[in-house]
């Protein structure tokens, strides 16, 4: 996941490059071009940090005022929560990063075993002060909510054990996955996903740090696809990046796959006005050639129904109906019949809609 890196990635390009302890690093060519832009920008400072203004300032007046509670940070994907952390650790610690901070992250093995050990070996051990500056240690636990239940019972003594000289910052994506008894021990703080304004804005700093040509279509159908997931909008806007000069809406759609909204428009178009046989060979071609994926547009289309006009009990079937062959196309069943079934759906709304007329 590109979530995860290790200390030797992180400060810069001032320092020279360290060797590199069997931890995976990202490949920097000369001209920088193979770098992933979801590492390339990832916010430096506390200050980059887009969105969550609230928690970050609390973050940074904790920090300033060298009274850093243990932290879980929770919420959905790529929405900053290890640049946070990262951001607060170099600004803790600067130069002297690597042997400050313990960082693990789910590829690393984080049994009872490692608590006990690896965890308690960094926590206990007295840490010199540099510069004045605090002290205090910090052990980064990313993706907290794939320990094992155990691992996080033995984490809750140690927390309390090292409280002294060693804060922890746990990170997850569901925050229920975490023990209630190391809960209570953080302060928590929920990232929330960016909204559209945020992850314009932050399209736009990379646009114009590369010098790109990228149509307004294009930047909005970004923003539309990233849902809020800033890793993903960097992503998507790499890869369409190296399959086209021109970032326009269709190339975006066509880097990933997802159906244009011009096509949604027509197979929604299709089922709601021609009769069963039409529609089903009609989104059945335009699928084939364009490679779509059914499921997506059983999502699409649902959003359609949503926004269209009809009677809401016909609306009520139809969306249960749409939810369920989306969760049969989430086990693999066959895509041909689920069409059939979709078309059916439609046929079925328009024939009640007709009949409470
Ligand atoms: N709030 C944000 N401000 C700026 N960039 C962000 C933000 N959130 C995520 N990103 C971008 O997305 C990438 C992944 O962010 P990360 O902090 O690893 O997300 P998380 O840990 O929440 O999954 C970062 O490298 C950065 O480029
Ligand atoms: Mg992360």
């Amino acid at each position: 996941m590109a979530g995860m890196i290790s200390p030797m990635e992180i400060d810069g390009a001032d320092q020279p490059p360290k060797p590199n302890k069997g931890k995976s690093a990202v490949i920097v060519s000369s001209d920088g071009k193979a770098t992933p832009w979801v590492e390339k920008y990832r916010p430096q400072s506390l200050a980059d940090v887009a969105a969550h203004r609230d928690i970050v300032d609390t973050i940074d007046r904790l920090t300033n005022e060298n009274r850093l509670p243990h932290l879980l940070l929770y919420g959905p994907p790529g929405t900053g929560k290890t640049s946070t952390i990262l951001a607060v650790a170099r600004k803790l610690y600067g130069a002297q990063f690597h042997n400050m901070i313990l960082e693990l992250n789910a590829s690393d093995d984080r049994g009872i075993n490692v608590v006990r050990q690896q965890i308690q070996d960094f926590a206990s051990t007295q840490s010199f002060s540099f510069g004045g500056k605090s002290s205090v240690k910090l052990v980064l636990l990313d993706e907290a909510d794939a320990m094992t239940k155990d691992a996080q019972f033995a984490l809750r003594r140690v927390i309390e054990r090292y409280t002294k000289n060693t804060r922890f910052a746990l990170i997850c994506n569901h925050v229920n996955k975490v023990i209630p008894a190391l809960q209570s021990r953080c302060t928590r703080f929920r990232f929330a996903p960016l909204d559209a304004s945020h992850v314009r804005e932050r399209l736009k700093h990379v646009i114009e740090a590369e010098g790109l040509d990228v149509a307004e279509s294009g930047l909005a159908a970004l923003v539309r696809l990233s849902n809020g997931d800033m890793r993903k909008a960097l992503n998507i806007f790499q890869s369409t990046h190296m399959a086209s000069q021109h970032i326009t809406e269709e190339a975006v759609y066509l880097c990933t796959g997802n159906p244009m909204p011009k096509d949604i428009e027509q197979i929604c178009y299709w089922l709601l006005n021609e009769s069963f046989s039409t529609s089903f060979k009609r989104i059945f071609e335009i699928n084939t050639r364009k490679g779509l994926a059914l499921v997506d547009i059983v999502r699409e289309v649902t959003m359609f129904i949503f926004r269209i006009k009809m009677p809401s009990d016909v609306r009520v079937h139809l969306i249960n109906d749409l939810a369920d062959i989306e969760y049969r196309l989430s086990f693999g069943c066959n895509d041909k019949l689920q069409l059939g079934s979709l078309v059916a759906s439609f046929t079925r709304a328009r024939s009640s809609m007709v009949a409470a007329a």
